[in-house]
């Protein structure tokens, strides 16, 4: 289940129900797929083959489809991020600096852990969404944000798209963080 933590306050929100409030507040879509699905073998599994991949998108067909249907997504894929990533620390460094996209930025985790840092609204600032397994958030359009891995820095997620180039960042300079 995410947590939240508002960057200025440092108060924390827990619980489904108040995150999901929250998080619709600042117009952040926060849904759950149920990882019950995930057959053992590729549960907290990191390194995954092109074949684990497609059965993990395959398990999930159903709720992609819906979430597709619902939000005009085109295409999706699963990545995966832990210490055995080639140039880890370079592509951390990169996800780790404030941008927008065209397009929303949703993810579905499905192993591991991450955090979304977010803009929100003028009241509340920066704010954390801490994800784990079954969490399901997308990040609206146009809105600053960035995102890194939690200490034990393994991830597996599924992203869907819009359109390919739809992801492309542009960095926010100033971003008052
Ligand atoms: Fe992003």
């Amino acid at each position: 289940m995410a947590e939240i933590v508002i960057r200025n306050t440092n108060e924390r929100i827990s619980g489904e129900e108040n995150v999901r409030q929250f998080l619709n507040s600042q117009e952040v879509v926060y849904e759950h797929w149920n990882m019950d699905k995930l057959p053992q073998e590729l549960q907290e599994q990191f390194s995954l083959s092109d074949d684990d991949k497609k059965r993990i998108l395959d398990i999930f067909d159903e709720e992609i489809r819906d979430l597709a249907a619902r939000r005009g997504y085109k295409i999706w894929d699963v990545i995966t991020l832990s210490e055995s990533t080639p140039n880890l620390e370079e592509l951390l460094q990169k996800f780790e600096e404030v941008h927008t996209h065209t397009e929303d930025e949703i993810r579905a985790i499905v192993g591991g852990k991450g955090i979304f840092i977010i803009k929100g609204a003028e009241d509340v600032g920066y704010f954390n969404v801490e994800l784990e397994p079954g969490d399901v958030i997308s990040v609206p359009e146009n809105t600053p944000h960035f995102f890194t891995l939690m200490d034990n820095k393994q991830i597996v997620a599924v992203r869907l798209f819009i359109e390919a180039n739809g992801w492309i960042a542009t960095p926010v300079p100033n971003p008052g963080l």
